[in-house]
């Protein structure tokens, strides 16, 4: 299946994704776009990161259980092309775990306690200072994930960027022990528009925070999301100026209106004043039905056959599996690990 796949000579692409819901606009804003856009000139893995996802899900490992083939779906429908990309599944990758054993040992706790991203996510659980060991340290985890397939190129949202850059500095570090060059170096490819806020106009789409438009969204769900949609509480009066800062139905018509030049001339007549919210909530959910339709067919069409996407992720891991054993035979061989 996976032999049609780009050449395996091609730069690595690694990404992922935990599987703890059904994905979302901002996951389609934030990084899936540029993995559909990029899995053609790429050699493309992604991840269903279910170990990671049980760093702060010990309590419910059946929903991480459930979610990695309604995540897998989530790709298939939005365009990630199984013959073209390779998708697999975390835990059924004990290098990976291998891996994070070593790494562990490059980084500091302070360091990790350091990692913005850690740091907001401790925040936005309560952790406070019972905070899981694993849940502290899953960036060694990440940056096994990412060095195993000597990957270049991380397609991700905003808020990955730290891991990104700590994972960097693990390879340094490695290859300083090394003193050869083993592990490779990656950048995260993140899109202009890095991060969609919430319909609540929260900084950020969050399935914690209730305020999300799911890809598998139904018709009827999004004509409801988007009149709930934040647009600017300051504009009472239709004939009133109204304001972009913020204005979550235009950050949204920013990253989703196909017509952006008419897009720039509803702005100018809404901040003169005149243009009623409704008028741009119904271009928006325009645009959005036109989105999200095709996804939703093609997801329902796949949707009555998770025999073929087991298949798939089957397959997918076995051949993932081999990448990660060879860069975990030379990392150990070059820790002196190799004795037989
Ligand atoms: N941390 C990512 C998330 O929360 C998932 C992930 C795990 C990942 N390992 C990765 C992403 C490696 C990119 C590369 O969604």
């Amino acid at each position: 299946m996976n032999s049609l796949a780009t050449s395996s000579t091609s730069p690595v692409i690694l990404t992922g994704d935990r599987p703890t819901g059904p994905l979302h606009l901002g996951h389609f804003v934030g990084s899936l776009r540029n993995r559909v856009a990029y899995q053609s000139t790429y050699q493309q893995f992604i991840m269903l990161a279910d170990a990671q996802a049980l760093t702060d899900n010990m309590d419910d490992t059946g929903k991480v259980h459930r979610n990695v083939v309604e995540v897998a779906l989530d790709y298939l429908a939005v365009g990630i092309d199984p013959l073209q990309s390779t998708i697999f599944i975390q835990s059924q990758i004990p290098e990976l775990a291998e891996l994070t054993f070593y790494y562990l040992n490059l980084v500091t706790v302070a360091r990790l306690e350091r990692n913005p991203t850690v740091k907001e996510e401790i925040r936005l659980r309560g952790f406070e200072r019972d905070i899981p060991a694993g849940f502290l340290t899953y960036p060694a985890s990440q940056a096994a994930d990412i060095t195993a397939f000597k990957a270049i190129l991380v397609p991700v949202g905003e808020d990955q960027i730290p891991m990104i850059e700590q994972t960097n500095e693990i390879v340094r570090r490695f290859n300083r022990v090394a003193g050869r060059e083993i592990l490779i170096e990656a950048k995260a490819l993140v899109p202009e528009i890095g991060r969609l806020p919430g319909i609540d106009g929260k900084a950020k789409m969050s399935k914690s925070l209730g305020n999300t438009i799911n890809l598998g969204a139904s018709a009827d769900e999004i004509r409801a999301a988007v009149k709930k949609v934040y647009t600017d509480p300051l504009h009472l009066r239709i004939e009133d100026p109204g304001h972009l800062e913020g204005n979550v139905a235009f950050l949204y018509l920013d990253a989703f209106d196909p017509d952006q030049a008419g897009l720039a001339t509803l702005k100018e007549h809404y901040v003169r004043g005149g243009l009623a919210d409704s008028i741009v909530k119904v271009r928006l959910e325009a645009c959005l039905q036109e989105l999200l339709a095709p996804i939703r067919l093609r997801r329902q069409q796949l949707e009555s056959d998770r025999g073929y996407i087991l298949q798939l992720l089957k397959q997918g891991t076995e051949k993932a599996r081999a990448v990660a054993a060879q860069t975990t035979a030379e990392v150990k061989s070059a820790l002196g690990l190799n004795y037989f």
